[in-house]
């Protein structure tokens, strides 16, 4: 404990002399939300990372994260400090295959889920958040769009529009995609009272017996906002520390045996103290990427 104490005291100090910035995404381990500037989901650390008049940004989450960061504010310094955090669905399309359903579907507007590389989305139109997903397939000026990679959100996005959705099916989240009817069953089953809050990367059998699908923000204010005292949650367990310390009189559980996302647990207070003192590992991305990709985060960011 004391070992912990003097480590956060150092990364302070660093964090001040650099004009430094900890962002946090709602997965991260509990002793990492609870040192950062600020923790939250793609959106929000997406419009921080644009905004922030900060030197340098150490992102706290997985490699997409810290590029749409880098492809935001390109003249600071990005820092990752776990340099093989990385999301296992980007990596499930890549700019070679957007290009491909480009000639397929010449007609079709391309949106990315901002969980690709910056190389996806230097070669899409606008990006989306699991936040702004649905209202930007409703916005987008296209009758056919070409949604990459997560096929459970897209399937999701295609329940409110009469759009055609092209469908990449080889896009999953496995932490996601693996929570079951039966999970679901299973916890009503505990907690029959309960309200289910289901994060938009599951399946859609899934999505369909919830009774709010939001972005990790967005449950977080729900259960603020809602009168309810217990939930059951569809998403990855680190969503658990800011439920409870903010709502110590609700009770939260996640539906699923196995709910963590091992990229996101991989930072510890260790690696941001060292992000911090040696610099490591500095997001560089080529100017012609960040250029191309700074189009579709920017009309992102302007959609919605
Ligand atoms: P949010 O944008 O809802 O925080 O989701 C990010 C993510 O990686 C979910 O798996
Ligand atoms: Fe990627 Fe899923 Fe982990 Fe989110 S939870 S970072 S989508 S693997």
């Amino acid at each position: 404990m004391h070992k912990q104490k003097n480590l956060i005291e150092k990364i302070f100090k660093l964090k001040q002399q650099r004009r430094a910035i900890i962002l946090a995404h709602n997965y991260q381990r509990p002793e990492i939300q609870a040192i950062a500037d600020f923790a939250g989901d793609s959106l929000e650390l997406s419009r921080l990372a644009a905004e922030t008049k900060a030197d340098c940004i150490v992102f706290c989450g997985v490699r997409f994260m810290a590029e749409t960061a880098k492809i935001l504010s390109p003249q600071k310094t990005v820092l990752l400090p776990e340099y093989d955090a990385r999301c296992p669905m980007a990596s499930l399309v890549n700019a070679e295959d957007v290009r491909a359903l480009r000639k397929q579907h010449p007609k079709a507007k391309v949106i990315c889920y901002v969980n690709t590389t910056a190389e996806v989305k230097a070669e899409s139109d606008v990006c989306c958040t699991s936040a702004n997903a649905v209202q930007i397939i409703k916005k987008i000026d296209a009758e056919e769009i070409i949604f990459v990679p997560d096929r459970n959100l897209a399937a999701y996005c295609q329940t409110f529009t009469d759009k055609k959705i092209i469908i990449w099916d080889k896009g999953y989240c496995y932490v996601h995609d693996r929570i079951t009817m039966e999970d679901v069953n299973k916890g009503r089953n505990k907690w029959p009272e309960a309200l289910l809050l289901v994060h938009p990367e599951c399946r859609l059998e899934v999505i369909r017996l919830a009774d709010q699908v939001l972005s990790t923000t967005g449950m977080i204010d729900y259960v603020k906002k809602s009168k309810a005292k217990k939930f059951l949650v569809a998403t990855e367990d680190g969503i658990l520390y800011r439920m409870k310390k903010e709502n110590p009189d609700k009770e939260f559980m996640v539906v699923g045996s196995v709910n963590q996302c091992c990229n996101m647990k991989k930072t510890t207070l260790q690696d941001i103290f060292y992000a911090l003192h040696k610099n490591q590992t500095k997001i560089v991305l080529k100017d012609d990427v960040i250029q191309a990709a700074s189009y579709c985060l920017k009309a992102m960011l302007t959609y919605v």
